[in-house]
């Protein structure tokens, strides 16, 4: 009889134990609360482990009764979990989505607007033009044998043109280039004419830096070669690119001296701070040179085994930096290289 009350005891504990959690799983208020719950009733140490923990101390058929009503109990306390944690998952995901709007009063972030290096815009803008007047552009070592910077120029070793270059020596006897011209001398001989190239790129020279030199700086060499080049073509090409350039209105052409051209000459444009009258820029002058220029020397082409009878052409080279000056109205030279953004960001 006592044992008969006891197993009646447990069958309605059973039955409790299913009452209870359908009651409090489903008043659960958020996921975390309901598997606290889940583990009282139906977890590894909740309340029907326990009664299956004690389950030998029943008859046979009790046994097979208890367990099969603590299963079926369990198994409708699971569905009752699951159907209660969709519910709160989607009223957790209504209120994210309540409280998570977009506050479109928020000021954005401000993005700099990103421009290029005053050298870059000019050294684009250069290539450009050129590239419309049908030049290639190419490239030389920086680091340079005395031969392409002077000896296939027309410069000897022992001829006083060459302290026209401040040159700094390394110690194995190679040097940093002091013009864009040696790239003239190398693409002479590797290519075949006809030909017209530009060769932008940087610069050595042994100077004491002030606002107007820098031991390194940028050059653009240019050369077009073919048989029947003049002056006039030199003349023509080199107006038109200060022309587009620097907006330069009015020209002149100078005889100057150097060794890789006959005739050699500086291309002046008319001052274009003061329109000739004479300012600091232009040391009272009324006139800027910006580009050495000159028909190619006869042994120029002999070093580099083209036939000067055969072929002519004209070299030029532009100091670009000095484009870069005129062009953004800049007195120190210095301010280009410094990486200073406080100046970069003002053009
Ligand atoms: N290489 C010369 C210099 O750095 C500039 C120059 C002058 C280049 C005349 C030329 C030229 O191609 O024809 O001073």
């Amino acid at each position: 009889m006592m044992e008969n009350k006891q197993y009646i005891d447990v069958l309605n504990k059973i039955g409790k134990i299913l009452e209870d959690a359908d009651d409090l799983l489903n008043k659960s208020k958020d996921l975390n609360e309901l598997d606290i719950r889940f583990k009282v009733f139906a977890g590894k140490k909740g309340q029907l482990t326990e009664i299956l923990r004690k389950i030998h101390s029943y008859a046979e058929e009790e046994k097979r009764i208890i367990g099969s009503k603590s299963n079926e109990i369990k198994k409708k306390i699971e569905e009752i979990y699951k159907n209660r944690r969709n519910e709160l998952a989607d009223i957790k995901q209504k209120k994210d989505i309540n409280t998570c709007r977009v506050d479109l009063t928020i000021p954005g972030n401000y993005i700099e607007k990103p421009h290029k290096h005053p050298i870059t815009a000019v050294l684009e803008d250069v290539v450009d033009f050129f590239s419309y007047m049908g030049f290639e552009v190419v490239s030389g070592p920086e680091i340079e044998t005395a031969h392409y910077n002077f000896d296939a120029l027309n410069i000897p070793a022992d001829h006083p043109a060459r302290d026209m270059w401040d040159t700094f020596y390394l110690l194995n006897g190679l040097i940093p280039r002091t013009h864009t011209s040696s790239v003239q001398a190398r693409i002479m001989e590797e290519k075949s004419p006809p030909f017209r190239v530009i060769a932008p790129g940087r610069c050595y020279r042994y100077e004491a830096v002030d606002a107007t030199h820098l031991f390194m700086f940028n050059q653009m060499e240019g050369l077009f070669v073919d048989k029947h080049v003049r002056l006039t073509d030199l003349k023509g090409i080199l107006e038109e690119a200060v022309r587009y350039l620097l907006g330069a209105k009015k020209i002149r052409f100078r005889p100057a001296f150097y060794p890789f051209v006959e005739p050699g000459l500086d291309l002046d444009i008319r001052c274009i701070f003061c329109g000739g009258k004479g300012c600091s820029v232009c040391k009272d002058t009324g006139w800027i040179e910006v580009i050495p220029c000159g028909m190619v020397h006869p042994n120029v082409f002999k070093y580099a085994g083209i036939d000067p009878s055969e072929y002519r052409g004209f070299a030029f080279g532009m100091g670009f930096d000095r484009i870069v000056m005129l062009k953004y109205n800049i007195n120190d030279l210095r301010l280009l290289y410094q990486g200073n953004l406080d100046v970069l960001n003002q053009f």
